[in-house]
């Protein structure tokens, strides 16, 4: 019997860090393909794009939130940047990773948790497909904020279904006094493909800097 593919109920019905260890442990090998490649996932590329119209060349090293099997830090690297640091829950997804060749350094813990990097270390973080529904919430904002150097550049997707729902919208009050106005911008997480689930997924491109 052929087992059958991890999709988009098992993504979002994630609860807890646990559960994404889990999730991520069985999906790593096949999730460039089995999910990226057939839903024409378009986050990490989005991200990229965004990134690279709005950096600074002292926006460095770059942080990739939930760097996964490491798209987003691939386009990164293919368009020039080359300190580029990857953090994820998820050893077997840093494994794939790290066969991409195109991260400086990956470092396996939970992000809602301290993170291992110290205060005003990261000229930039970047994130797809991680705040989302059971993944991180805004509450890793402070952290994140903590290990960015001062005027360091942010470029997150956030699900536009958990944005306020899942408390980002209230997070990004609480804290505007620590980071410049956001620039929200809407686009679609994947292009088309045959699954109309995928197809309805929002994203706000999240963009703001550290002050
Ligand atoms: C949908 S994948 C996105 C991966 C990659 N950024 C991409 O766009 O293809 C979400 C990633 O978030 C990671 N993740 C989930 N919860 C996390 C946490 N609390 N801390 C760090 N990484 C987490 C998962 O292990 C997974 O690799």
């Amino acid at each position: 019997m052929s087992k059958k593919k991890i999709g988009y109920d098992d993504a979002y019905s994630l609860k807890t860090p646990e559960d994404s260890i889990k999730l991520y442990k069985k999906w790593a090998q096949a999730y460039d393909e089995d999910f990226a490649l057939s839903s024409n996932y378009l986050s990490p590329a989005k991200i990229c794009s965004f990134f690279n119209k709005h950096a600074r060349n002292t926006d460095t090293p770059i942080l990739d939130v939930g760097a996964g099997t490491g798209l987003v830090g691939e386009c990164l690297n293919k368009t020039g940047n080359k300190k580029i640091i990857g953090i994820d829950i998820s050893p077997e997804m840093l494994e794939q990773a790290k066969l991409k060749g195109c991260y400086s350094s990956l470092v396996s813990a939970n992000v809602t948790k301290k993170i291992p990097l110290k205060n005003n270390s990261v000229g930039a973080v970047v994130s797809a497909g991680t705040f989302t529904h059971g993944h991180v919430g805004p509450d890793a904002f402070d952290e994140l904020l903590r290990i960015t150097k001062p005027g360091g550049l942010f470029v997150l997707s956030i699900n536009s279904k958990v944005f306020i729902k899942g408390g980002f919208q209230e997070k990004f009050s609480r804290i505007k006094n620590s980071i410049s106005v956001p620039i929200f911008n809407e686009f679609k997480a994947h292009g088309n493909n045959k699954d109309e689930n995928f197809s309805k997924i929002k994203i706000f491109a999240s963009i703001f800097r550290k002050k």
